[in-house]
């Protein structure tokens, strides 16, 4: 059920309370922003090089200190700006974070030689402060009716990642947790509220981590449960109608979740004014334009226009066999057909873009030199400033499965938010070589069943991207007593956080099997199913 929301509904400040975080160049630093936001307190993550004046502008609540790949016993190591422990605010270091933090406010960080890398096992020593109180194991349980247990140290399970180590405490700061390897594995000056931990509370491996983080910004912090779904969606609604005011809004809907859950954010704020264009470009999912229209037009009312442009982009697809020059010419011919529809309608003022967070920090990544974050293709939604309309982008704030929780809350269908990516050119580049619209056909089929018996077996959820590939090479088979000659399907199914890296996954045989002997009988033209065991790298997710 959609909770009722509306712009007039209370309005809570979602952003009253919050943590900045400045990033080292952790690998982890956006699982640090999401987990203080799981902990409800919102959070926004800037580069270690941010100006003074933007932080007080930020005005948190708190900081947190990233862990990074830098050494901070050297000299040219990255720092944070002195400000921050200026401001009367509680600062957590994290890893690097910790190291830093020690080197600028007068401790020693000695350059390691040997890394410290994996589980380990902490003396939780906290008797008043971040950890006091968490507890993993006892050290001995054998002696736990023993009548010293008073003086007992309790353990923490924690991820350990680092080489370098402080090795002398900045003054005022003791130590409140140590391993036999690092003494000082985290750090507290309970006075300032400064703290610092050698170890990762950010990842699941450290069980107490999301206490950690929860103690911090609840208890040190003093921040409130503000960033919650419920009051995510009012506020966002709120600010929509805000923007717009009595402006119309064009909005052009993929079928992904992105742009799904934007258009029904959008249309919670501002009603019919909302028109949506969906373009279908032949190279969707079976049946994925017609779930679209029903989810949108029949379920929530929307006024979505469906485009047919199947012929436009196979016309504009023939004879090419290039993966970039397909990619390029998918995306400017759904600009252009787009662009055609947009025409047909009046007084439109502003459009809507589902730009999430992830896509902000990337393009923030590329703005400050670290390209080699960011992913080469684009969304085929990218459109041209020359259309000369506001952009609105409420998801701008949002990581993914934030989007897919306001999506839940805004009524959408699981069907649609727990789906598996799929990229912007679509069938076209897993089509390989010349796109033609028989291959197209027999593709869609193909990846039907996959899907299909992925979902019966319940493994659809446990992996993170599945798909058939069309290989346009022929292959001797034979089926009953007739010879065929004819091309190949290749099934992909990857398990993946981040999508950077993947592992192909180990999918049961029977499995495989029965998808095997369906696509074979079920699918007219395809002679051979593989599975593909490439990881990622090297291979790629995708085929092209
Ligand atoms: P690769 O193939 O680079 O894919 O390992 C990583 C993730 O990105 C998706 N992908 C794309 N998404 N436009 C998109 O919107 C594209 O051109 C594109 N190429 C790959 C891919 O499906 C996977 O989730």
């Amino acid at each position: 059920m959609s909770a009722n929301i509306s712009a007039s509904a209370q309005h809570v400040d979602i952003h009253a309370d919050a943590i900045l975080i400045i990033d080292f160049g952790s690998q982890y630093t956006q699982l640090i922003a999401r987990r203080v936001r799981e902990a409800g307190v919102y959070s926004e993550i800037v580069p270690c090089d941010i100006e003074a004046g933007r932080i007080r502008n930020f005005s948190p609540s708190g900081i947190i200190l990233s862990g990074g790949p830098d050494s901070a016993a050297g000299d040219t190591a990255p720092s944070a700006p002195p400000l921050i422990f200026e401001l009367g605010v509680p600062v957590l270091g994290i890893c690097y974070g910790m190291q830093t933090m020690a080197a600028a406010l007068g401790g020693h960080v000695a350059a390691g030689t040997t890394r410290e890398y994996g589980y380990a096992q902490v003396d939780n020593l906290d008797v008043d402060g971040l950890l006091s109180g968490l507890v993993d194991s006892l050290p001995d349980d054998r002696d736990v009716d023993s009548a010293d247990d008073r003086t007992r140290i309790p353990q923490l399970d924690v991820w350990m990642s680092h080489g370098d180590r402080v090795d002398t405490l900045p003054p005022g700061f003791s130590a409140i947790a140590r391993t036999s390897n690092a003494p000082l594995a985290a750090m507290a000056d309970s006075r300032r509220c400064f703290y610092g931990l050698q170890f990762h509370p950010e990842v699941t491996h450290t069980r107490q981590g999301q206490a950690i983080i929860e103690r911090f910004v609840h208890d040190i912090c003093g921040c409130a449960n503000l960033w919650r779904t419920d009051t995510i969606a009012r506020d966002l609604v709120a600010r929509i109608s805000d923007q717009i005011g009595d402006g119309r809004v064009l909005l052009a809907l993929s079928g992904g979740v992105d742009s799904a859950v934007t258009a029904a954010l959008v249309h919670r704020a501002v009603g019919e004014r909302l028109t949506c264009v969906f373009v279908d470009n032949g190279l969707l999912r079976e049946n994925e334009g017609d779930d679209v229209m029903t989810a949108f037009c029949d379920h929530f009312g929307i006024d979505v226009r469906r485009v047919d442009a199947e012929a436009r982009f196979m016309d504009a697809l023939a004879g090419v066999n290039d993966p970039e020059a397909k990619r390029r010419i998918i995306g400017n011919t759904f600009i252009d057909v787009f662009d055609d529809e947009a025409a047909t309608l009046d007084n439109v003022a502003w459009l809507a873009q589902g730009t999430i967070y992830p896509d902000v920090i990337e393009s923030a990544g590329a703005a400050t030199g670290k390209a080699d974050l960011i992913k080469s293709h684009h969304n085929v939604g990218g459109l041209p400033a020359a259309m000369n309309l506001g952009l609105v982008e409420p998801l701008r704030e949002l990581f993914k499965d934030e989007v897919r929780a306001l999506g839940r809350e805004l009524g959408l269908p699981s069907s649609m938010l727990d789906r598996h990516p799929f990229p912007g050119p679509g069938l076209g580049v897993r089509i390989l070589g010349e796109v033609k619209p028989e291959y197209a056909a027999r593709l869609r089929r193909a990846d039907a069943i996959f899907i299909q018996e992925l979902v019966a077996s319940d493994w659809y959820q446990q992996v993170n991207q599945a798909f058939a590939v069309f290989l346009p090479v022929s292959s001797v088979g034979v089926m009953g007593d007739g010879r065929r000659y004819e091309p190949v399907i290749a099934l992909r199914a990857v398990e993946t956080v981040d999508f950077m890296t993947a592992r192909w996954s180990r999918l049961p045989y029977d499995l495989i099997d029965r998808v095997s002997s369906r696509i074979v009988n079920e699918v007219d033209g395809i002679s051979r199913v593989v599975y593909d065991v490439t990881g990622k790298p090297p291979g790629t997710i995708e085929w092209e």
